[in-house]
């Protein structure tokens, strides 16, 4: 399963199993969290992912903290949970410090669990305004932001960011051990700089000096981790507390699931068959058809249904239908077209080949 030695996976495994994840004196469940992927993670998604098990923390998509105080309909579309979605962070971003207070106290006050600053957003519409990723080229403001939030909130508050702005400037483990000594409750590094955007590798070293920066406060590790194996040189390459994966879900949403039992008994099970993920997919596609309506539901679940496709080996031309169909009864007509065809390879019930899947990446500008 992984070229580490089976003793080392194993002692990994009993640390994991004695130390539970905290964020302040809130506990999560599992130490595998879903990471935002704004136009994904929402309430659908994370529907589908929390009814297959294993997920610690749901997170929101990035929700502009201005709009959320001017009562912007879709920036509340994105706050909306349900009983079934907890723990649950709305993440918020902004570079004024009051209305980020005004926020995370409105968030407070609808119930959500922990609020989570983004300070890892790389694209340009959000960095010109001084917030997502450009916060960590400027130290005295942040921390005025950071400290501003967490004394506003009962609720734990945390921040996800990257290693840098560029590799000259790899800022994460000062900022992390600050936002420490303020009251942050957990960091998530994506273990890139702003400049790589999504190329290359992740520098699990890099995360690894965060962890050592920080004494008491988990920190949680992300970028890349699209399997157990991932994972599990993730824990242990970097120490960190938990992890947290966001296209990896979208490949696989039983990741999570994997995750746990891996940790509680050493062997997972493993993804859904092409039938089990046809289920999920109509599943999905009706919670969005409940909350907008058949025909409004259809461009809204593209995006998913396109990743959904990929995943069951679905072939190019019966995807496209899918992609393409422009009401109702051509949607319900390209589904029952590829239940019909099946995989491509493999066959509806037995374990799809173990595929890279594609998933979302891109220039800086599309995160
Ligand atoms: C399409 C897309 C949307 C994203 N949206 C967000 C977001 O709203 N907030 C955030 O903090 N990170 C966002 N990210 C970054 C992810 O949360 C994560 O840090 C990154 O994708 C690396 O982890 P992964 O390899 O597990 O996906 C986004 C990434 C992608 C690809």
């Amino acid at each position: 399963m992984h070229s580490l030695p089976t003793d080392t996976i194993e002692s990994l495994r009993r640390r994991l199993q004695s130390r539970p994840l905290h964020y302040g004196p809130l506990a999560l469940p599992t130490r595998y969290l879903l990471s935002p992927l704004a136009g994904y993670t929402n309430l659908p998604f994370r529907r589908i992912v929390r009814s297959l098990g294993g997920v610690g923390l749901g997170t929101t998509d990035l929700v502009n903290a201005r709009g959320l105080m001017a009562g912007g309909e879709k920036t509340h579309h994105l706050i909306e949970s349900c009983p079934e979605d907890r723990p649950f962070a709305v993440q918020i971003f902004g570079s004024e410090p009051a209305v980020m207070r005004d926020a995370a106290q409105f968030l407070e006050g609808r119930g959500v669990d922990s609020i989570d600053i983004n300070m890892g957003c790389p694209v340009a519409r959000i960095t010109a305004i001084g917030a997502g990723a450009s916060m960590m080229c400027q130290p005295n403001q942040t921390m005025t932001l950071v400290r501003t939030v967490v004394e506003s909130v009962r609720v734990p508050v945390t921040v996800k960011m990257r290693l840098g702005w560029d590799d000259t400037q790899l800022t994460a483990p000062q900022f992390a051990r600050e936002f420490e000594q303020l009251g942050v409750a957990a960091v998530a590094i994506h273990g890139r700089t702003r400049e790589q955007g999504f190329s290359g590798v992740v520098n699990r070293d890099g995360i690894r000096q965060v962890v050592e920066a920080v004494s008491r406060i988990p920190v949680i590790g992300n970028g890349d981790i699209r399997t157990v194996a991932d994972g599990i040189g993730m824990l242990h390459e970097t120490g960190c507390h938990g992890i947290s994966m966001g296209r990896g879900a979208l490949a696989n949403p039983w990741i999570f699931r994997q995750f746990q039992e891996w940790e509680e008994t050493g062997s997972f099970t493993p993804a859904g068959t092409f039938n089990d993920r046809m289920i999920l997919l109509r599943r999905q596609f009706g919670y969005l058809v409940e909350r907008h309506g058949e025909q409004p539901a259809i461009p809204m679940f593209r995006k998913m249904a396109h990743w959904y496709a990929k995943a069951m080996l679905v072939p190019a031309p019966l995807r496209n239908l899918l992609n393409q169909a422009p009401t109702p009864a051509a949607f319900e007509d390209a589904l029952a077209q590829i239940e019909a065809h099946g995989p491509a390879r493999g066959d509806r019930t037995g374990i799809l080949p173990d595929l890279y899947i594609p998933v979302p990446s891109g220039p800086n500008e599309r995160w």
